[in-house]
């Protein structure tokens, strides 16, 4: 059955902890719970998952189908990882990036995305509430293709 399955890149398990000030203070485990039951309020399957080792994430998107919709906060790897562009590019998943700060307001490093071209949109600055808009998304998104 396809699914909504958020990815989460490195150092997001130390949300709560890490850098509150341009993180929030909400733990990984709060938002997920919440995106969570998003999904089902409106009956749809979802998943989170999150990692700090690249191969991992690239194994996870490389297992979607078309047919899946990512929503995903690659973290630092935003900035680098053509691996990680290229996996999305090859499966074809839909997919929105999420970054709770507002990666144009801060380092420049942090501006540039290699991942957003292969992406249907990306959500920055808007905090944990950026999660729970792009599941609202993913959810009017894999509405509208079931109904063709
Ligand atoms: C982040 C922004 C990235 O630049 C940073 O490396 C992160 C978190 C965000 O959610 O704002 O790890 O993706």
């Amino acid at each position: 059955m396809a699914s909504i399955w958020v990815f989460h890149g490195p150092n997001l398990n130390l949300l709560g902890l890490r850098e509150p000030e341009h993180y929030g203070s909400s733990t990984l485990a709060e938002i997920n719970q919440e995106v969570l039951a998003t999904a089902k309020q409106v009956g749809i399957n979802a998943e989170c998952r999150q990692t700090n080792h690249e191969g991992d994430l690239l194994d996870w998107i490389q297992a979607l189908t078309p047919a899946d919709f990512l929503i995903l906060n690659p973290g630092a790897w935003t900035h680098t990882s053509y691996a990680i562009r290229d996996a999305i590019s090859a499966v074809k998943v839909p997919t929105v990036e999420v970054h709770l700060s507002n990666i144009h307001a801060r380092e420049a490093f942090r501006a540039n995305s290699v991942i957003a071209p292969v992406c249907i949109g990306q959500v920055s600055g808007l905090g944990a509430d950026g999660y729970i808009l792009a599941m609202r998304y993913a959810i009017d998104y894999q509405g509208r293709r079931q109904k063709g």
